[in-house]
């Protein structure tokens, strides 16, 4: 592998535990809440990582948290983290100027595996903050739609305002490339969305028409989400073999060592946070 595709553990010699020092790149306001991060590796390296994986970001003296990769590998140079401003890393994170450096330590964890989604229609499920990990898959089917078949984007938030990543949710609904559906909870008094059902996400489900042979759904939401949009799938015709979920669990060290993230006997660090729903569907307390 040449040193220009070196990805962070390599660089640190196979070291998954110590950060590497990166530069934030530039930085745009998604939400009051939530801020877009592009976060630049040193001497113009690639993060190596797969959509769906996560990465451990640090600052002295505040922490660590995990965070989602939120751009694809296609997109060369970058990568992107979306960040809700939550507690103590996330909030000195956002205190954060460009070109300001941040640790990280990763990629981690499973992944939306591209080769197994091959050939497949997709429908792209995702509920609030789950727009992170999933704009990663979305970005890439963008840059390689010949490897897929149908493409549909399902996205709910809470409020309008709530909606992440807006101005790529009004490129994915003008593209060529993908059929979007998108939902909010509620509109509050004096704002207005036209671009969409008002009603839960699960409501954008029984109007799909699904070749269900053919069909793999991809999850990705706030717990209270899945149960309900795994229901609708299935009343569709979908099987837990054409489901895959990406959980997320409370975690410190990232790397299958300390078991804050345990489900069961699965560690959702190492053994997910990506994972067909066949996998999990005996273990309690996974959905
Ligand atoms: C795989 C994965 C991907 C993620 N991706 C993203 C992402 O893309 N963007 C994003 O904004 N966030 C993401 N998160 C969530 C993020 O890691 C957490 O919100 C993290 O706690 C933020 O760290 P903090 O230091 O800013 O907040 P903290 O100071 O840790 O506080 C954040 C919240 O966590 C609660 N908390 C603190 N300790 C515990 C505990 N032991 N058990 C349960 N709750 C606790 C606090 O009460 C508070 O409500 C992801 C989490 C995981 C596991
Ligand atoms: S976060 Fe430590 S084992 Fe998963």
């Amino acid at each position: 592998m040449s040193v220009m595709t070196k990805t962070i553990a390599e660089e640190t010699g196979g070291q998954i535990y110590q950060p590497l020092l990166c530069k934030i790149g530039s930085k745009r306001v998604l939400t009051p809440l939530e801020t877009l991060f592009r976060i630049e590796l040193p001497e113009g390296r690639e993060l190596g990582h797969r959509p769906g994986q996560f990465v451990q970001v640090s600052i002295l003296g505040y922490g660590e948290a995990p965070i989602s990769i939120s751009s694809s590998p296609t997109r060369k140079g970058y990568f992107e983290l979306g960040v809700r401003n939550a507690g103590t890393l996330t909030g000195a994170m956002h205190e954060l100027k460009e070109g300001d450096k941040i640790g990280i330590r990763g990629p981690f964890g499973t992944f939306f595996d591209a080769e197994k989604l091959a050939g497949k229609d997709l429908v792209l499920i995702a509920g609030g903050c789950g727009l992170a990990p999933m704009r990663s898959l979305i970005q890439y089917c963008e840059d390689r739609p010949s490897e897929f078949g149908k493409l549909t984007i399902l996205y709910g938030a809470k409020t309008p305002g709530d909606r992440l990543y807006k101005e790529d949710l009004v490129e994915w609904g003008n593209s060529n490339t993908f059929a979007c559906n998108y939902a909010v909870d509620g509109v509050p008094d004096g704002a207005c969305f036209d671009e969409g059902q008002v009603g839960l996400i699960t409501v954008l489900i029984p109007p799909l028409s699904l070749d269900v042979q053919n069909t793999v759904a991809v999850i990705v939401g706030p717990p209270v989400m899945y149960k309900f949009v795994i229901a609708e799938l299935k009343k569709k015709g979908l099987t837990e073999e054409q489901i895959v979920v990406s959980l997320e669990r409370y975690m410190k060290c990232g790397v299958g060592k300390c078991g804050h993230c345990a489900i069961e006997h699965l560690y959702c660090c190492i053994d997910g946070p990506v994972f067909w729903l066949n996998e999990i569907s005996g273990i309690r307390g996974a959905i």
